[in-house]
């Protein structure tokens, strides 16, 4: 039986988060520049983002750029972005048949315009769609984004529009980029590496982690679906006992 078989639908995560590392790793094996894996990474996003959609998940947030990662050099940076432009102007029109919504998160307004715009015109070509909610995060780090949120409790609170002791999970939930959205139950990292890099440490504090050795551009859709199956055999306790889970 194939892993896209084993998947049992009735225990699907809603939401699954890729920390897409490797490009660069899977350049260097192929003799080629840096640049060259991060184009081969955007085949792997296609597939990836079309599998999601094939078991009908309902979220999926793709870390493709993080705040960190302005420090790179400058030319693998530009053509980052102008890979970024390239490709959401050519699958704008895909992914919007598919019924995709796209939406992102990270410090959007960091981007070059053109990239922003190209953005923008996707995101709102797609925003009625109600299949795959398909969240990049861009310029994206978790502590930006914490700070973010800090800064604009403290202003509702200084404006009485909140009083302090209304701070809970729930206003933290709503004050960080991913509000309305469920925290990912699942969080994949490629390439072998065993860290988060500044990514939703606050969404992911109960998801279960799952690294894989392949480096992201080697990264398939029967990755992602047999990466599903090993969730699910997963048994979640959220500081429970497994009796209590199983009466
Ligand atoms: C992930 O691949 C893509 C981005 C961070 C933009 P890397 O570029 O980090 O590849 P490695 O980790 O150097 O192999
Ligand atoms: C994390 O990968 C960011 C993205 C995948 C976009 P990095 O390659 O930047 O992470 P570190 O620096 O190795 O931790
Ligand atoms: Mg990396």
């Amino acid at each position: 039986m194939s892993y896209k078989e084993q998947i049992d639908k009735q225990n699907m995560p809603n939401h699954i988060a890729i920390i897409m590392d490797g490009n660069g790793r899977w350049a260097k094996e192929h003799n080629k520049p840096r640049v060259y894996g991060h184009k081969k990474g955007v085949l792997s996003v296609r597939d990836v983002v079309e599998g999601a959609g094939e078991i009908g998940l309902k979220h999926l947030t793709l870390y493709a750029f993080s705040t960190e990662n302005w420090k790179r050099p400058k030319l693998e940076v530009t053509a980052l972005m102008q890979l970024l432009v390239n490709t959401i102007s050519k699958e704008a029109d895909t992914l919007n048949k598919n019924n995709v919504k796209l939406t992102t998160i990270g410090d959007i307004n960091s981007l070059p315009s053109n990239c922003r715009n190209e953005l923008i015109k996707a995101i709102s070509k797609t925003e009625k769609n109600t299949g795959l909610n398909l969240i990049l995060a861009l310029s994206y780090s978790s502590k930006w984004e914490i700070i973010e949120a800090v800064k604009n409790i403290s202003k509702d609170v200084l404006e009485d529009k909140m009083n302090i002791e209304d701070i809970d999970e729930n206003i933290i939930d709503d004050y960080l980029n991913t509000k309305g959205i469920p925290d990912p139950e699942f969080l994949i990292r490629t390439s072998g590496e065993h860290r988060i890099s500044n990514f939703l440490l606050w969404q992911i504090a109960y998801a279960e982690l799952l690294f894989s050795s392949k480096l992201w551009p080697d990264y398939r859709k029967e990755d992602l679906f047999e990466a599903i199956v090993n969730y699910q055999k997963r048994e979640r306790r959220f500081g429970l006992t497994s009796e209590q889970i199983n009466k």
